[in-house]
């Protein structure tokens, strides 16, 4: 079957990875996937226009019912669709886009939702039939570069050569500008804390691996938790222990002292810190555990079967229609 794919593909999502993933399930299944980001398409007679070649789609999928999912309302193929980060956090908010979402989800042959939360929210705020979405959360799959060097990590995030024995390093892409001013002003006053740019996933895993540590001290949800809470369980993957602010995106993956360790306060997050440092079995449980955590809830193989069992839906759905 040949399938279009739509999604934000800008590199600042982390869409990408998810998408290409995806992709790549839909393609070993033996169907052709073509992926294409939604920036270039103006409307859905774009898209529409597109099916249409030779040798034609058959079905299509998106992920994001607004910012992808809308721009297959002209089309007369099966097609499926994922929630994206801002659906249901912020899109819902605006009537008119809620609107269009729910004529997506009607449309839809099926949608995903990577948590149970998001199809309990989604089910909440559009009308759905039935039991029409399903729950895959993300298989996490954490590929390290080979090639690291600290040195070089530490020249190009210019860091001094002080030599502190805890120092954190805040890694990721400046997003919000105000947010990036107020949090450089910060880390100048601060000693030990570092800012470092973003890099490809797999030189931020071979980071992420060397590190004690991977601290997340969010205070909200963000706009995209569904996508990027994934971050903490990629720390798992990777053996390392996971720091995690106690709110309710974090609590729902990290059980304190079982998984990972939760904290509320700057005192408790120095005091979980030191914990970790001194107590080895502690350290042992909690990577032994957040692996099997991601083994269990976040397996490549399930969201492969699942993928392809949902596009078969299509594959069928294109010759009864
Ligand atoms: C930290 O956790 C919050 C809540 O789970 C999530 O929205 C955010 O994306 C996480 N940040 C990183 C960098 O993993
Ligand atoms: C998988 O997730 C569920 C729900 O959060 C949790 O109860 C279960 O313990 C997890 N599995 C493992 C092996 O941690």
């Amino acid at each position: 079957m040949k399938l279009l794919f739509l999604a934000c593909l800008s590199p600042k999502t982390g869409n990408y990875t998810t998408a290409e993933r995806i992709r790549s399930h839909i393609e070993s299944a033996g169907h052709t996937c073509e992926l294409r980001d939604v920036a270039d398409f103006l409307s859905p007679s774009d898209v529409a226009h597109l099916v249409s070649q030779n040798p034609p789609f058959q079905g299509a999928l998106a992920i994001h019912l607004f910012k992808a999912g809308r721009l297959l309302l002209d089309i007369q193929l099966p097609f499926g669709v994922i929630f994206g980060g801002t659906d249901i956090n912020e899109d819902v908010k605006d009537e008119q886009k809620r609107v269009v979402m729910e004529q997506v989800l009607l449309k839809a042959r099926f949608a995903v939702a990577f948590t149970e939360k998001l199809k309990e929210e989604a089910e909440f705020v559009l009308v759905s039939p039935q039991s029409k979405i399903y729950v895959q959360p993300q298989g996490i799959q954490t590929e390290v570069a080979e090639k690291f060097c600290w040195t070089e990590f530490l020249m190009s995030s210019e860091w001094h050569s002080e030599n502190h024995l805890n120092i954190l390093i805040i890694i990721g892409p400046k997003v919000d500008p105000a947010l990036t001013a107020k949090v450089e002003a910060v880390v100048k006053r601060a000693t030990g804390v570092f800012l470092a740019q973003e890099r490809s996933q797999r030189k931020l895993h071979a980071v992420m691996k060397r590190c004690f540590a991977v601290v997340n001290s969010s205070e909200s949800e963000g706009m995209s938790a569904a996508i990027l809470e994934v971050n903490i369980c990629k720390a798992m993957d990777l053996r390392v222990p996971v720091l995690a602010r106690n709110i309710p995106g974090n609590a729902a993956v990290v059980k304190h002292g079982v998984n990972g360790l939760l904290f509320s306060s700057p005192q408790e997050f120095v005091h979980q810190s030191q914990r970790l440092l001194s107590d080895h079995k502690l350290r042992e449980r909690v990577v032994r555990n957040g692996k099997l955590y991601v083994e269990e809830n976040h397996s490549v193989k399930q969201e492969k079967e699942t993928y392809q069992r949902l596009v078969d839906t299509l594959h069928k759905a294109q010759f009864s229609a």
